[in-house]
């Protein structure tokens, strides 16, 4: 199946902070982790086709909620607050990794993740925690690296093997560079996506 979505047809659905408010539609999850600040608004926005679906802002942290999607009834993505942010206070880290754990370990309507990467960067420490921990898990994951406009087109390939390298990503992972500024790679990312949805 090919994957095409009315962005008319995108809707909000909840900010939950706690399972008794998660959405009870049965419908398959994507949801989208990431450090603070890496794209992941910005992600959603573009496989939505929609400008301002999800909030973007240059001032990472904020909350610590799910924010659920419904992606033309197709199926919903999921928000996950980025980590990684260095002016959480400590009672938000631990709520934060409660959300979290709780939500990838348990959620049965989860197909798979996507994990934004920038491409900028070599993977984090967290990058790699949270990588490891979906593999434990047992979860399909999407590798999506953000912000490749800002990379000069020859040292693409360069900053993708350092990723794949310092995540170990296993092999069934896709691996995409990605930009949400000129939309680069968006039917690789459909394509990726189709497989769970
Ligand atoms: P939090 O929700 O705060 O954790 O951040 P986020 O991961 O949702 O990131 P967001 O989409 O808000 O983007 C953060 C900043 O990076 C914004 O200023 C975006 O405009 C910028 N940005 C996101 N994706 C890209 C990209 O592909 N290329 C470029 N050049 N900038 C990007
Ligand atoms: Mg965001």
């Amino acid at each position: 199946m090919k994957l095409k979505i009315n962005p008319n047809n995108v809707e909000f659905m909840i900010s939950a902070m706690d399972v008794s408010q998660y959405p009870t539609e049965n419908k398959s999850e994507i949801a989208l982790s990431g450090r603070s600040n890496v794209g992941k608004s910005s992600f959603i926005n573009a496989v939505c086709g929609r400008k301002n679906i999800a909030r973007t802002s240059s001032k990472p942290g904020k909350t610590v909620n799910l924010n659920f999607y419904n992606i033309d009834e197709q199926f919903i993505m999921v928000d996950v607050p980025g980590y990684g942010y260095a002016k959480q206070s400590k009672t938000d880290r631990e709520k934060w990794g409660q959300l979290i754990e709780s939500y990838l370990a348990d959620r049965e309507e989860l197909q798979a993740v996507v994990q934004l990467i920038d491409l900028r960067h070599k993977p984090t420490q967290d990058d790699i925690l949270m990588y490891d921990f979906l593999k434990h898990l047992d979860i399909p994951v999407i590798v999506v690296c953000t912000k490749a406009d800002k990379i000069a087109k020859s040292k693409v390939d360069k900053h993708l093997k350092i990723v794949r390298e310092n995540l170990e990503v296993d092999p069934e992972d896709t691996v995409i560079d990605f930009s949400a500024v000129d939309k680069k790679n968006l039917p690789k990312v459909y394509a990726a996506l189709s497989k769970y949805v």
